[in-house]
This record gives structure tokens, C-alpha cells and sequence, in this order.
């Protein structure tokens, strides 16, 4: 029978000793280090930053502080799939508000929440430089411009 619990805490401690190993046990390599374990778990779980913080020498409460800071970072598990909306003014502007009410009643989420199944999580975000196709939405690495409110659910059943 398979130990999910000890697979996990293996995945991890092997997440954070390649990332360390590869960037140095260095207090300023800490950014690419954590985007690092962030990429390889999907988020950034307690039981790593507590291994990364005695390998380094930094206070948990820094580490969580640093990861609450960047984007790019998190400590809350996310979904298979993120969807970012971009909810600055330009997109706004270009219709944005009909395509976040689209996405809210697609998902069934608030900002910030992952469905209970595990498959999204809905995250807004400021501008992602695609301004002149506003407005602009993000399934994990993919950009979609000049989207529409009727557009929504056809991008989102490409991931499903
Ligand atoms: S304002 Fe939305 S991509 Fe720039």
C-alpha cells in the first residue's frame, strides 16, 4: 500500500534539495530557490519552507512573508488549472467587466478560490501586457486576448 503522506514529504525534501542544490545554500538565491519548489510541487507547502528555512538559516516567518509577496509564489495549493483575469484599466475599459462576471458564473469561484475538485483556481491579476487585445485572460501559461463573455466557456472546455 502506498504512503501518500511519506510520497509527499519524499516529493518535497527532494523538491527543495535539487532547488537548493542547483542555486547554492544562499540566503540571496532564496527568490529563484523558492520559484523553484514552487514550480516542482505547485505551491510552496509548510513542511518546505520550515526544510529551506533550516538549510538557509531564514526565519519561517521571513520565507512565508517573501512568498506572500510575489505572485509567482504561493503557499496555498492551487488548482490543476489557474485562470488569471486581468483587472486593470485598459481591460476594463475594452469589456473586461462582462468577461469576469462570465468567468465568475463559469467557475463558480470567488477570486483566490480553488474548486473543491482541484481543477481551477481564479486569480486576478494587473496588466499582462497584452493591453491592446483587452481584454485579457490567462489559463495557466496560455494568453487569450479579446476575449468574450461568450468566448468563456468554450477557452475554459479546452483544459477540461
Ligand atoms: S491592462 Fe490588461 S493586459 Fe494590460
Amino acid at each position: 500500500m502506498t504512503d501518500v503522506k511519506e510520497n509527499g514529504r519524499a516529493a518535497i525534501h527532494q523538491a527543495v534539495s535539487s532547488a537548493v542544490e542547483k542555486h547554492g545554500a544562499s540566503r540571496t538565491e532564496l527568490i529563484p530557490i523558492l520559484i523553484d519548489i514552487n514550480d516542482a510541487l505547485g505551491y510552496l507547502p509548510g513542511e518546505a519552507l520550515e526544510e529551506l528555512g533550516i538549510l538557509l538559516r531564514v526565519p519561517q516567518s521571513q520565507l512565508f512573508s517573501v512568498a506572500g509577496f510575489y505572485q509567482m509564489l504561493t503557499t496555498k495549493k492551487r488548482g490543476k488549472h489557474v485562470v488569471q483575469f486581468c483587472e486593470s484599466a485598459p481591460c476594463h475599459v475594452a469589456g473586461g467587466q462582462k468577461v469576469w462576471e462570465a468567468l465568475l458564473n463559469a467557475l463558480n469561484l470567488k477570486t483566490g478560490e480553488t474548486s473543491a475538485d482541484g481543477q481551477w483556481t481564479l486569480l486576478t491579476t494587473s496588466c499582462l501586457g497584452a493591453c491592446g487585445v483587452g481584454p485579457v485572460m490567462m489559463v495557466d501559461e496560455d494568453i487569450f486576448g479579446n476575449v468574450t463573455a461568450d468566448q468563456v466557456t468554450e477557452i475554459l472546455a479546452r483544459y477540461q
